[in-house]
Formats: C-alpha cells, structure tokens, sequence
C-alpha cells in the first residue's frame, strides 16, 4: 500500500487515504466517501469495518495472537494478576508497586454498596437472571453517585475503581438473593478474587476460606476476559460512551449486550449443550451431525469466532487451566469427557474444519466454574465483571480522543417510498 486507494464511483476516481497500524494492518480512511460521491458503503455486521483507532488490544485472528498493552496474553497469563492487568488496560502501562498499591486502596475503599442499593435488590422477582439484576443494578449505582453525571477528567481513577469494586460486590449480592441467602459484606483483608468467593459462598459467622487453586483460576479466567478489542459488548460501551453518557450507563449497555448466547452467554449455553447431550445418553456425536445438517437450528456452542480463524489463544490457557483445576479438586465430570469429544471430531471434521471454526475462550470455562461451584446463570456474570477493565479503558480512549464524535451510522434504505396518508375509512 503506498497511502493512498483509489476507488472508481459512478466512472469517476476518488483518492482515499490508508491508515497502518502499529502491528501493520491497513485500513482504509473513508471519512470523506460520502462527502465527496455521495456514496456509503454497506457492512452489516461491521466483518470489515473499522470503526476507531484504538491502542488497547491487538489481535492477529489468524496467527491466533492477543495482546493487551503489547504484551502476549499467554505471558500475562502466567505472570500477572487480574488487577494489575486491569490498571494496564486502562492505564496503558504496568503499575509500579506504588502505583498497584494505590489502585487496590482504591479498590477496597469502593467496594461497600450505597445501603440505599439494598431496596433495589428486594424488588427483583427470584427467577430474576443475574446478569438482568447486574446491567440494572450498575446503572442504579450511578445515582448514588450524582458526580458521575458530568465527571470530570480527574474523578475518572475513582470512578473506574469504584465499578471494578462494585460490579463483583452486586454479582455476588444478586447470586445470594436468587439463593434467598443473606448478603455477605465484603472483608477489607482480602484481595479482589478471593473476596468475590467470600461474598459468594461465606455465611454469617462461618467463612469460606477458598482453596488458593480456585482463587487462582478464577483470577485467570478474569485475566483472560479483560478485554478483546471491538467485539459486540465493547462497541456498545463506545456507541454509548460517544453520546457522553457517563461511565456506569455505558457500562450497563456492554453488560446487555454481553448477555447473548452469540457473545458472554455462550459459556452458560455451551454447560446447557453438554448437560443436554450428556443427559441423552449421547457421547456427542449425534449432537454434532444435527449441527451439521444444521437441524433445529443448532450450533456447537463454544466453537467459531469472528476474528480467529486459526485458534483462540485464550481457549489453549483455558483447556490447560481446566484439567489442573478438576485434577486439583479431585473433580471428575462427565460433561469434560463430553467436551473433549466433540473437541476431537469437530477438529477433524470437514464441516468444521472448512469453515475453520475453532473452540472458543467459552468451551471451557464453563467447566471449571462448575468445578469451583459458580451456578450456571452465574457464568456470563463472570464475564462481564473480567471484562469490566476491558469496557472501562475503552470508554477512557473516547472520553480522551479530541476528535471522537457521536457514532451515528448511515443506512441503505429499502422501505416504501413516498406515499400519501389515507383516511381510516378509506382503507378497509
Ligand atoms: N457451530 C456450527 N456452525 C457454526 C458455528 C458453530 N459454533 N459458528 C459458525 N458456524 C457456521 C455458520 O453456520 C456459517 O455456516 P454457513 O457458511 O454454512 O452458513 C459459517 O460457520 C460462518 O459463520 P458465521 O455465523 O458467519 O460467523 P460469525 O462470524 O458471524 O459468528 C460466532 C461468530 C462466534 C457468533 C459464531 O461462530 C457462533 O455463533 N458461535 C457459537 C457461539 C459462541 O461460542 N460464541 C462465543 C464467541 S467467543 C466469546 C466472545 O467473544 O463473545
């Protein structure tokens, strides 16, 4: 590419100028098509259409590579925790140890709900699904804090600390009125993940002491979600965060939107899938040949991705972490040799070969939060709050950008065209 395209409208040339990445990926800039021919162009579904320059995530869908920041998502996954990779996402670089300590006094400083919040919680009816209860429940929370509103650039830290905090507390909040159990605090001692679990399954006056493997797994699996670049929840949070609604609205848009079984829903459809092939006695092989002949419009829940096309590296660590975790628990569950299976055929499967869909983050992740307890309604919660820091820096790349402008799409219209209005009485 030498800068420049040139496009051919109607038999006359237009020159647009390309964009290149840092990573070398080059976009066409064709800011001023319309403008210039009156043409637009048509990508529903946006598979080809770049809508932000962003330097949060990069990923390279065929060579199977993500990376927060620049840094590899295997090494941080190794190395990190999900807090520190949470203030590089939205801070741009590792934390120092100042730095770390600060955010986490942030953090635990903002971790108590308004007391006024609990009322809310009551009015939920108990079949109410968790993440219904969690986009709710954030959105609620901006009222409490009416700074929000018109938040200025140097309240953002306290902010974005203060949804990281809450977003756990009200999952683990609304996990315990489904259950009809009382609400547990969360204790200043304890680090993120591990207070989660507390909140979660402690008692009053007997607390849980999580085992240090599920802490750990669980952190990872917050790692892993925390950000992907411009998927449907993230584009979201950024269509809202452009109209400069506050940061708890745009979050609780991304939480919606994450809801799907398409997007964060898949990991409680794919524990739906394995119970329902498991249940009929199945070792997945019939399931699969109904995908296959795409009967009663099924699909391998867990499998295919938009932008990898090769692997999801964030499915490797996962599967890696799956078999640790349930040998570490002395766990053996059925729907992992389920799983397994469909894996093995599908991968060698035409079908799924020549389309080259892939196990997602999803196929697996269900599974060790059934192995640590998490309920099934409860996955997509998971989530949503490891992809908390991911929606947060993203909204702070908008909210910084001098040029960003409301996002506001154009469309091909294929309604009627111009017609009169008739009478009532002229129309039967
Ligand atoms: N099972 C069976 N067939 C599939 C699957 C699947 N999981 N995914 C795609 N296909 C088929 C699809 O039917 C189509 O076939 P054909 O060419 O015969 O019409 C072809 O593959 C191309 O699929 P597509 O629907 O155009 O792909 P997409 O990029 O629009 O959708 C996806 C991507 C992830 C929504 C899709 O693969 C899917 O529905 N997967 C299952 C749900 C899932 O696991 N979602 C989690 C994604 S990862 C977590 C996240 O980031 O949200």
């Amino acid at each position: 590419m030498n800068g420049t395209v040139e496009l051919i409208i109607d038999g006359k040339p237009i020159t647009l100028p390309t964009v290149v990445g840092t990573e070398g990926e080059v976009g066409i800039d064709i800011a001023t098509l319309r403008s210039k021919t009156g043409a637009i162009t048509l990508d529903p579904a946006y598979g080809n259409t770049g809508a932000c320059k962003s330097a949060i995530t990069f990923i390279d869908g065929e060579k199977g590579v993500l990376q927060y920041r620049g840094y590899d998502i295997a090494e941080l996954a190794q190395k990190s925790t999900f807090i520190e990779t949470a203030y590089l996402l939205i801070y741009g670089e590792l934390p120092t140890s100042a730095q770390l300590n600060e955010f986490s006094g942030l953090l635990t400083a903002n971790e108590m709900l308004h007391e006024g919040m609990r009322h809310h919680f009551e009015g939920f009816p108990p079949t109410a699904h968790p993440m219904a209860i969690l986009s709710s429940m954030i959105n609620a929370a901006s009222s409490y804090h009416p700074n929000l509103i018109h938040a200025r650039e140097e309240h953002f830290p306290f902010h974005a600390a203060r949804l990281i905090s809450q977003v756990r507390t009200i999952a683990a909040f609304s996990y315990r009125k489904a259950q009809g159990l009382p609400s547990i605090y969360p204790k200043t001692t304890l680090k993120y993940t591990a207070n989660f679990l507390h909140m979660m399954f402690s008692h009053p006056g007997e607390d849980c002491e999580p085992k240090p493997e599920v802490v750990k797994a669980l952190d990872l699996i917050f790692l892993l979600h925390a950000d992907h670049e411009q998927n449907c929840s993230t584009s979201t949070v950024r269509m809202v965060a452009s109209s400069r609604a506050n940061l708890f609205a745009s979050a609780s848009a991304g939480v919606c939107a994450l809801w799907g079984p398409l997007h964060g829903g898949a990991n409680q459809a794919v524990l739906e899938m394995l119970e329902e092939i498991h249940k009929e006695g199945d070792d997945g092989t019939k399931f699969l040949t109904a995908v296959k002949n795409k009967t009663g419009n099924r699909k391998l829940m867990g499998f295919g991705h938009r932008v990898y096309k090769n692997f999801d590296p964030r499915a490797v660590i996962i599967k890696e972490q799956c078999d640790k975790v349930l040998a570490q628990l002395h766990v053996s569950d059925p729907l992992l040799d389920i799983a397994k299976k469909l894996e093995e055929i599908a991968l060698h499967d035409e079908y799924f070969v020549s389309r080259r869909l892939y196990p997602n983050v999803d196929f697996y992740s269900g599974i060790i939060m059934r192995a640590i307890g998490i309920p099934m309604d409860m996955f997509t919660v998971l989530f949503a709050i490891g992809r908390m820091p991911g929606w947060i820096a993203n909204f702070k790349e908008v909210m910084d950008d001098p040029e960003s402008r409301i996002s506001r799409p154009r469309q091909i219209y294929t309604g009627a065209t111009l017609r009169t209005y008739k009478p009532l009485a002229e129309r039967d």
